[in-house]
């Protein structure tokens, strides 16, 4: 199966999605509900990375790339995670979350990167996704809403029991609350002393998604937090808020390498990963292509995107000079910033 056969086969069984060659937020614009996004916040995030362009600069001794990245003491084929999607209801009519969850955890350890899922709203989610884990064997990190502190802290009980790699609280999905908290779940805002105490349920790596500002992050380390993810939930949560490569280069001079830095947010190629990791993070999150290619063939349709993502990882490290994640620097990348680049 090709990549693009997977997005024809797609568009046939997809709902709310045009499968588009490029998902960069258009083809849903500011469809909520469904996969899109407040304001055009998802094509904010797309457009940030096209504004990056990659310095061709072939000076390196001609041995292979090493795409290997570490994270909580694994080894994973590259710094990549698929990312969490409460429910896939925003792209279908039936609820298959689970089905998606499994299909994407198999290919996740078929390639060797991490896969993330959401709790959702539906009761057979977690349960179904913490079996996957275990069918697989893949590292898996649950992402769990803001609900009030005790539903969290059931969830985790079972998530600790089981082999997921860590566990991350997603703080900015209280823009998804704040108007109905009835049909959210009940989601709100987090505090330092909520997330503290969230953290000491779990002896897994702690991971706070949705840090858009330097202040949050500190306020995530505060809370004993080992990794952050640079998010704003690809656009959902708040109309106007900043393209989260915009935000990147703060919030890692803020965090200072004292935890692991992840972002999202229309991050689509290789040369996305590429380029968010020389802007100083360790890791990206890419989450609608993976509902996408699901869609159009399952956990294989999924493996082709990851395999491609490996391809264009290894031919932008080539190029630029880096045979290792470690040698990506900020001087490989460049901003657009005249008219002749436009
Ligand atoms: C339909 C949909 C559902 C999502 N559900 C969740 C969720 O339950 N938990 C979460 O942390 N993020 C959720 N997200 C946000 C994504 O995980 C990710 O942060 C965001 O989409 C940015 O990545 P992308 O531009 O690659 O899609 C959801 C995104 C979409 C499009």
């Amino acid at each position: 199966m090709t990549y693009q056969e997977v997005l024809e086969n797609a568009r046939k069984t997809i709902k709310n999605c045009k499968a588009c060659p490029e998902c960069n937020g258009l083809g849903c614009g500011g469809t909520m509900p469904g996969p899109g996004s407040k304001g055009g916040g998802a094509h904010e995030n797309w457009k940030a990375w096209r504004n990056i362009r990659l310095n061709i600069d072939t000076f390196a001794p001609n041995t292979n790339v090493d795409t290997t990245f570490r994270l909580f003491g694994s080894e994973f084929s590259m710094p990549l995670m698929t990312g969490p999607i409460g429910t896939l209801l925003q792209y279908s009519d039936t609820d298959v979350t689970v089905d998606f969850n499994d299909g994407v955890m198999k290919a996740a350890k078929e390639h060797g990167i991490i896969n993330c899922f959401g709790d959702g709203l539906a009761p057979q989610t977690v349960p179904g996704a913490l079996a996957s884990i275990e069918k697989y064997g893949v590292a898996s990190v649950p992402v769990l809403n803001p609900m009030p502190n005790e539903s969290i802290i059931r969830t985790m009980e079972a998530v600790e029991k089981s082999s997921a790699f860590a566990v991350a609280v997603v703080v900015d999905s209280a823009g998804l609350g704040i108007w109905n908290k009835l049909g959210s779940g009940g989601m709100g805002s987090k505090t330092v002393d909520d997330l503290k105490l969230l953290k000491s349920h779990t002896k897994k790596p702690f991971i706070v998604k949705g840090i858009m500002t330097a202040r949050a992050a500190e306020l995530a380390l505060e809370a004993g937090a080992d990794a952050v993810i640079v998010s704003n939930h690809g656009g959902r949560v708040l109309a106007d808020a900043p393209a989260t490569a915009a935000v990147l280069p703060e919030i890692v001079k803020a965090v200072d390498k004292r935890a692991v830095v992840i972002v999202d947010g229309g991050i689509r190629s290789g040369g996305d990963i590429f380029k968010a990791l020389a802007l100083g993070a360790d890791a990206a999150l890419i989450c609608r292509p993976f509902a996408t290619t699901w869609f159009g063939g399952g956990s294989e349709g999924v493996g082709v995107y990851i395999e491609k993502l490996h391809k264009e990882l290894v031919e932008a490290m080539y190029m630029c000079g880096a045979r290792s994640l470690a040698d990506i620097r900020p001087d490989m990348i460049r901003f657009k910033h005249s008219q002749l680049e436009r």
